[in-house]
């Protein structure tokens, strides 16, 4: 994820600045840059990769002197991880540089708009148009300029602003992305995170959406959009630096599980205009949709599992056979592939080489790609023939938990749009639109529903094994369920599709048992029940997973989780949040490292 400094004080801001973003950096990014405000004139220097290289170019900052400064460390969504396209960027006339985290959901009518007014473009990002419209509005105050940008804005945006014409002071802009101001001695600061800012001070104040901060070295001032002064209190950090690199979580899984409701809000809202679904990526005409007669979807672990949740919604929606296979056992099966063949290729960290040797084969035998990527610029992007990007931001824990739940969100939208381009919804698009933008706050709802997950995992997490059964998407869902458990918590964990328990694995079921039933899709609710009383009059202790006030399910199983009311075509986003959070505090239970389970590796880019 992006990471954004600021600085204005008495000492030069430079060191301070890569100071800052060298903290930011266990986030994850693939470039960065500064800008220095020297009293009317501002630089700017980036560099692709480590902040060490901006480090050596800058000689440690000595060679930008000034000390009102902004920087940033990128994340690439909008383009490739080039200079160009790392932050901060300019304002043609040079008067402002810009940094921003977040994604601008409106920027392609915008940067239209200004490229027909004049305005001339240096970056693919979607940042660029932010600076480009403070430059239209400002006619000589800064706030005003803000405020009627943000007017025009779209998206989720945490901004950092300078302007030459307001040497010594710092902006700052917040709409649904953190920023925090640092409050100093003669200095003041502000960051996308605590970590970059606890050396410094530990007294800050956290902006809320919709609200703009003026900084100088001796003030800061916050405002909301009409201008009118807000006043907050500032608070004091008392995290160690690890706890706050962890946002105050004490592993990253668990930040990463709670970051889901963003993550998915950042993948789907872009991408849904004028209530339909639209995939610009998508070079396929529509033609080209109709000719499809077959998709294999392709990955490995979670990423195979995610294909394993969306196969359901593209058959249901689309009536295309989706085929979900193993790369690392595609690679060698002799594939059947002709030109009417999509490939949907899915991986998080894009390096995966089951996954990319996979793709390779494939392609040769002449199917069209797409790829479902979390990192941009990785070899799978480069390779596939057309890359959607899952914008979760970098995963950090090795269990992917905010990586899968984006790939099934993209997977769902692809199921929509080739649907709609195939003319096999209408009438329906309102409807399986408004269940798409409705899955962030549910995922929301299912965190405050599963308060009662950390006693369940007392109870359970000194079991032998523990199954997990479901039938349709509640099986395929119960196959990531189970790998979460198994790969976190080392406890022996298997998930089976429910119908299939009397065909040999019901001998294993004795007294005390413990079954996770999946029990959340309404239309085979009925055949998943007798496989519970099933279990059950074998002793199982089921736990079970389902909506609430399900009273048939309440009155039958041990123990409950919850899932709000959600359209089952789409249930993979939400359902598996419960599951995350069992195998997280089954795996804390048992004192496992979480976010670096034994034996695994977060890219595994061998055979
Ligand atoms: C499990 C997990 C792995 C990955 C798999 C594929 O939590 O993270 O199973 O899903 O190694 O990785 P990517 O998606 O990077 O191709």
């Amino acid at each position: 994820m992006c990471g954004i400094v600021g600085f204005t004080g008495a000492q030069n801001a430079a060191p301070i600045l890569l100071e800052g973003l060298k903290k930011l950096e266990y986030r994850g990014y693939d470039s960065a840059g500064i800008a220095v405000m020297n009293e009317q004139k501002i630089t700017v220097q980036k560099v692709t990769g480590r902040i060490a290289n901006l480090c050596e170019k800058t000689r440690d900052g000595l060679d930008i002197p000034g000390t009102t400064g902004i920087g940033h460390t990128r994340w690439a969504t909008h383009g490739a991880p080039t200079e160009e396209n790392a932050h901060p960027h300019m304002s043609n006339d040079g008067k402002f540089a810009v940094v921003h985290n977040g994604i601008i959901e409106n920027y392609m009518s915008l940067r239209e708009e200004l490229i027909r007014d004049g305005y001339h473009f240096e970056s693919e990002t979607d940042t660029e148009v932010i600076v480009h419209l403070i430059e239209m509005f400002y006619r000589g105050d800064v706030r005003e300029a803000l405020i009627r940008t943000t007017n025009r804005l779209r998206g989720s945006y945490a901004l950092g602003v300078i302007c030459s014409e307001e040497p010594g002071k710092i902006y700052a802009v917040r709409e649904s992305s953190p920023l925090i101001l640092g409050i100093g001695l003669g200095e003041n600061f502000f960051a996308s995170d605590v970590t970059a800012l606890v050396n410094h001070t530990r007294n800050v104040i956290y902006l809320e959406d919709g609200e703009f901060a003026e900084l100088s070295k001796e003030s800061i001032r916050i405002f909301d959009c009409t201008g009118q002064t807000v006043s907050r209190k500032a608070t004091r950090i008392l995290w160690d630096v690890q706890a706050a690199e962890k946002g105050g979580y004490e592993h990253f899984m668990l930040k990463e599980i709670m970051e889901q409701p963003g993550a998915v809000k950042a993948t789907i809202a872009p991408r849904i205009r004028d209530g339909r679904v639209f995939f610009e990526e998508l070079g396929l005409s529509s033609d080209e949709i109709q000719n499809i007669r077959k998709i294999i979807i392709t990955a490995c672990g979670s990423a195979y599992y995610a294909g394993c949740a969306g196969k359901y919604a593209i058959e249901k929606l689309c009536r295309i056979p989706v085929v979900v296979e193993l790369a690392s056992e595609l690679r060698y099966s002799d594939p059947i592939i002709d030109g009417h063949t999509l490939l949907i290729v899915i991986s998080q960290s894009g390096e995966t080489a089951d996954t990319i040797a996979a793709l390779k084969e494939c392609k040769n035998r002449g199917a069209r790609s797409l790829a479902i990527v979390n990192v941009v610029g990785s070899s799978v992007a480069k390779l596939a023939d057309y890359t959607i990007y899952t914008w979760a931001g970098p995963e950090i824990a090795v269990a992917t938990t905010k990586g899968y739940t984006t790939q099934v969100s993209v997977l769902y939208m692809l199921a929509v749009y080739l649907a709609d381009k195939m003319g096999l919804i209408a009438g329906r698009e309102k409807q399986l639109i408004h269940s798409l933008q409705a899955l962030p706050r549910q995922i929301q709802q299912a965190f405050d529903l599963n308060s009662g997950i950390p006693a369940l995992a007392k109870k359970y997490h000194g079991s032998k094994s523990i199954f997990f059964i479901g039938r349709n998407t509640d099986y395929a869902i119960a196959l990531e369920g189970a790998l979460k458990l198994k790969e976190i918590s080392y406890l022996h964990a298997e998930a089976y599709a429910a119908g299939e328990l009397k065909h040999g694995t019901i001998a294993l079921i004795e007294e005390h048992q413990p079954v996770v039933a999946l029990c959340c899709n309404r239309s085979i609710m009925e055949k998943t029940l007798s496989n519970i009383v099933e279990v059950k009059s074998r002793g199982a202790e089921v736990l079970a997973l389902t909506f609430r006030n399900n009273q048939k399910i309440l009155s039958v199983a041990d123990d409950l989780m919850f899932i709000p009311d959600v359209d089952a075509l789409f249930s993979a986003v939400v359902e598996i949040v419960p599951l995350q959070l069992l195998a997280y505090y089954v795996a804390r239970e048992n004192g496992c490292d979480i976010d670096k389970p034994k034996n695994l590796a977060k890219s595994v880019t061998v055979e």
